[in-house]
């Protein structure tokens, strides 16, 4: 049987601080509990840190990948990474941003192309800049995550994302409206929201999912979605998670009936 290629996603936003390497890990927690191997790629070379964020001391990062792979020093995808646990896998970011700054946007293809053939699950989580290196990563994923606040300029900032998006006709989108993040705000309605945004809003965090001691959580390197308490605690937001992960897998349970029909044919 040929190996059904994982699938990717990368969490986006048109502004900072909205909760997207939070979501990225508590994404990953959800897809570990689903069985499957994830790797969280780390993508913000501004030193935000996946590894840092979840306790991970680590020897190689993405900056190790490019140069060995340029210099013809590369064997092994699995060298580069470091583990969580027996399913999530990080390969971290530079610690030194400048190491950052020399990657080329080309290799975001090509470790995004390695990773999808060796996990069933690539989450990606970068800044919200909008250059060169973020558009072509966000080219080469099956599935972007918006990720917007219930924050006026946040709002204003991704209607003017998804239009562009709109405008050369990608539709590989979802839209998550994140109330935990500031549980406090409430400019706008749903209604108001979608009014503004000229898009569907997919999913949503409810402000119930704030979560007091997150710095806890951040300080002990803890995934919330791991928690056993998180399903009945937070359980519609727990649901969501669920539904984010689900509706990622969803063609790839189709692709692998179709590959089971095909074997069986052969
Ligand atoms: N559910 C939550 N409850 C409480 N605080 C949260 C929650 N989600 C995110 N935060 C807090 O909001 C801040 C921003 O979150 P996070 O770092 O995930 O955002 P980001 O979009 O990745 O930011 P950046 O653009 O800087 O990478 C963090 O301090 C985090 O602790
Ligand atoms: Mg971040």
């Amino acid at each position: 049987m040929k190996r059904i290629k994982g699938k990717t996603m990368c969490i986006f936003s048109a502004k900072g601080g909205v909760g997207k390497t939070i979501t990225a890990i508590n994404l990953a927690g959800i897809f570990e509990s689903l069985e499957k191997k994830v790797l969280i790629i780390d993508l913000d070379f501004s030193g935000g840190g996946i590894a840092l964020a979840l306790n991970k001391p680590f020897e190689k990062n993405i900056y190790n990948f490019v140069d060995d792979y340029t210099n013809n020093r590369y064997h092994d995808f699995k060298e580069y990474v470091t583990h969580f646990d027996d399913y999530i896998d990080i390969l971290p970011s530079p610690k030194d941003p400048r190491q950052g700054m020399k990657i080329d946007s080309k290799y975001a293809e090509i470790v995004i192309d390695k990773a999808k053939y060796m996990y069933d699950v690539v989450l990606i989580d970068t800044n919200h800049f909008i250059n060169e290196f973020n558009i072509l990563t966000l080219d080469q994923v099956d599935n972007i995550l918006f990720m917007v606040t219930n924050d006026p300029l946040d709002i204003k900032n991704m209607r003017s994302l998804i239009s562009i998006f709109k405008d050369i006709g990608e539709t590989n989108y979802k839209v998550l409206l994140n109330n935990s993040r500031d549980p406090y705000k409430k400019y706008f309605s749903m209604y108001d929201i979608k009014n503004i945004l000229k898009a569907n809003i997919d999913y949503t965090l409810t402000s119930n999912f704030f979560i007091k001691e997150i710095d806890t959580y951040v300080m002990d390197g803890k995934i919330i979605t791991l928690d056993k308490k998180m399903p009945n605690v937070f359980n519609k937001d727990y649901h969501t998670f669920m539904l984010i992960a689900k509706d990622l897998l969803k063609d790839t349970e189709e692709e692998i009936n179709k590959e089971t029909k095909e074997d069986k044919n052969e």
